[in-house]
């Protein structure tokens, strides 16, 4: 039951890998079929802020599902309503209008489709090495030539500039430019950590063009790099901002955070069936007020901190550098990722890779000390080949 993923899964895609079968999870805790306890160092890809079953969203999904499970965005509904309230009362006063679809891909479509609409211009800006989604637009901000090649030709008008480059910009962002699309830390591409010199000449660019800029919070929103927004590290305020992964505690959601006069410029339409129900929504508010009263980006800054000294000792003929902050690292190695990841499996911890090189821990923010601690040895000893 506990065997390899079989080659023959009717999922569409996916690959014969060596992974356990999840059936139950508790917290920072994910079980296999035999009962087998894994500690989730990044198994549910950044989505697990809160824990697998965070008893707040249980609480409020058991609730509402018997209440209202859907209803079209034309019609008003409290829960929604609610929600909205609580994540635009978290974000500087410039936000104020958010829209809501149910993925990061969508949320990232939404963000350049209200760009080039509210601007009347058709260039995107977006960074080397950064990832978007792989939606069509998404996909054309994304940079990995793999993901992209077997689609093309993917939407125009897109193009890249180096990350941590502040005079990458020059030449590049002019009256042509709608949207700036940046991660403030690199995830997919190998948690890289935007400097601040590097997002404020993003701003100035911006300003000085007329083009919006966005920021994709997708991975390193709600409280995963310490701060609640990864934003908050370099004080620059984004025209745009897309969320997703752990925002509603784990159910399926995308969000796109904007201003009024952004949404004045928007001509034309954009909707998406399901984003904003009100099931999802209960979530998101429970979730939202989770994060807060437990600070947990807080705690994931405290906990980042105890990683930081622990990761730099790594050896350094194994390990070339160590990257991140609060509950977001990789660890790129002289070699390839996978027969660490292995290794770590097997001493029960679930880690994932970021290229082929990376390691990348993105464990629950609900994590205890003693399991980041155990997953901080385990590291150690599978980095040194045991
Ligand atoms: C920064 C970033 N943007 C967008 C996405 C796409 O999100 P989704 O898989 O929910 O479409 C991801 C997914 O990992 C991401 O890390």
């Amino acid at each position: 039951m506990n065997g390899p993923e079989e080659t023959a899964s009717p999922e569409f895609g996916k690959l014969g890998r060596s992974r356990p079968t999840i059936v139950r999870g508790e917290g920072a805790y994910l079980f296999d079929a035999d009962g087998r306890r894994y500690v989730d160092l990044g198994a549910t890809h950044g989505v697990g802020n809160l824990g697998a079953t965070p008893p707040a969203v249980v609480e409020a999904v058991r609730e509402q599902v018997g209440r209202l499970v859907h209803l079209g965005s034309g019609y008003a509904n409290p829960v929604r309503t609610a929600f909205l309230e609580r994540l635009l009362g978290l974000l500087p006063s410039r936000f104020s209008r958010v829209f809501l679809g149910n993925s990061g891909t969508e949320a990232v479509e939404a963000a350049i489709k209200i760009a080039r609409s509210a601007t009347g211009r058709p260039k995107v800006v977006a960074a080397r090495r950064g990832f978007h989604g792989r939606t069509l637009g998404a996909l054309s901000a994304t940079w990995r030539r793999e993901l992209r090649e077997p689609f093309e030709p993917l939407v125009p008008e897109f193009v890249h500039v180096a990350y941590n480059d502040p005079a990458a910009f020059d030449g590049v962002v002019d009256e042509r430019t709608a949207l700036v699309l940046l991660e403030p830390v690199q995830g997919e591409g190998g948690v890289h950590v935007g400097t601040p010199e590097y997002l404020r000449a993003a701003r100035a660019a911006c300003d000085r063009a007329g083009a919006l800029l966005g920021f994709d919070e997708v991975q390193t929103g709600l409280g995963r790099t310490g701060r609640r927004f990864a934003f908050e590290h370099s004080g620059v305020v984004p025209d745009l901002l897309a969320l997703a992964k752990s925002l509603a505690g784990g159910l399926p959601i995308g969000a796109t955070v904007t201003s009024s006069e952004v949404e004045a410029r928007f001509r034309g339409s954009h909707y998406s069936t399901f984003g904003g129900n009100p099931l999802v929504c209960a979530a998101g508010l429970a979730a939202l007020e989770t994060l807060v009263r437990e600070r947990l980006a807080e705690r994931a800054a405290a906990l980042g901190e105890v990683a930081r000294p622990r990761l730099g000792a790594l050896p350094a003929e194994k390990v070339r550098e160590v990257r991140g902050l609060g509950l977001m690292w990789g660890i790129e190695l002289r070699d390839r990722a996978a027969p660490v990841l292995a290794a770590l499996q097997a001493r029960g911890y679930l880690a994932i890779p970021a290229g082929s090189t990376v390691v990348r821990l993105l464990p629950p923010l609900v994590i205890s000390e003693s399991d980041w601690d155990g997953g901080l040895g385990a590291l150690e000893e599978s980095v040194r080949g045991g």
